[in-house]
């Protein structure tokens, strides 16, 4: 396969997996000990925030002492040297396509960033949120990480059309097709004749929709693929 037009890329867990940080619904996932309802709604948040901040500062700790992985850096090439975009969608929180050097949509939003529930300002997060936080802007203790949660919209979701309307190629890596609506990208681009490519350790609940599909681990496979799109072997 060889395409020169835009590429949209959307990536999960799995392509931090091999940073170190866990990903969600493989057995040894963060929601396997740790229920949904109760760290990532709205609700959760309202019902008891040092519980929520709690599990978010754990993630924090966790994504700052983490590194890029091949993958990650592979993309970023890939974002560099080809003729035309490629648009980095992530699920991701963690900021390590942008520690190699790559830019990517943040559709769930960011461990680094404190989010005003009252007010809507926006600014870098301390490594531990509490419920005590001010918001420097406007005042209120209704300070809360800048992760969008289960039942909220996640951002940039209008470019992302866009970008999903006009690609050549969409390709989905590392990530398991449970949670909407990224996970209806790929069955979206593919009614509309583009093609699509799906890069994971194992088979998805989504794969069928998927026209190609490389089985294996990011670090590997990811830097494989970019170096066959780009011509050139793996660094
Ligand atoms: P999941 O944990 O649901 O899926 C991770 C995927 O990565 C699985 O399909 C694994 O097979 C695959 N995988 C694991 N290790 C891999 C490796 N080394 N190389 C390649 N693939 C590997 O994570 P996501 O799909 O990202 O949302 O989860 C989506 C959303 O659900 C997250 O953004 C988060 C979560 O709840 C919110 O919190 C809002």
């Amino acid at each position: 396969m060889k395409t020169c037009g835009k590429i949209v890329i959307l990536t999960g867990a799995g392509v931090s997996a091999e940073s170190g940080l866990g990903t969600f619904r493989d057995t040894d996932g963060l929601w396997a000990n740790t229920r949904i309802e109760e760290v990532a709604t709205p609700q959760a948040f309202a019902r008891d925030p040092a519980k929520v901040h709690a599990f978010y500062n754990m993630r924090r700790r966790a994504a700052a002492a983490a590194r890029p992985n091949a993958a990650h850096f592979a993309l970023a090439r890939l974002q560099e040297h080809w003729p035309a975009p490629v648009i980095l969608i992530t699920q991701n929180v963690d900021g390590l396509h942008a520690a190699a050097g790559g830019a990517a949509l943040q559709m769930h939003g960011a461990l680094s960033g404190a989010l005003c529930a009252e007010c809507g300002h926006r600014w870098s997060a301390p490594v531990e949120m509490t419920p005590r936080d001010l918001c420097p802007r406007c005042g209120a203790a209704a300070t809360r990480p800048d992760i969008v949660w289960f039942g909220e919209m996640p951002h940039h979701m209008a470019e992302i059309e866009a970008h999903l309307g006009d690609c050549m190629l969409f390709v989905a890596i590392g990530t398991s097709g449970a949670v909407y609506p990224a996970a209806g990208f790929g069955a979206g681009v593919a009614r509309r004749g583009i093609e699509t490519l799906e890069i994971n350790a194992a088979a998805t609940d989504v794969s069928a929709i998927f026209d190609r599909h490389i089985i294996g681990r990011a670090s590997q496979v990811v830097p494989a693929w970019v170096a066959q799109l780009l011509d050139r072997d793996p660094a």
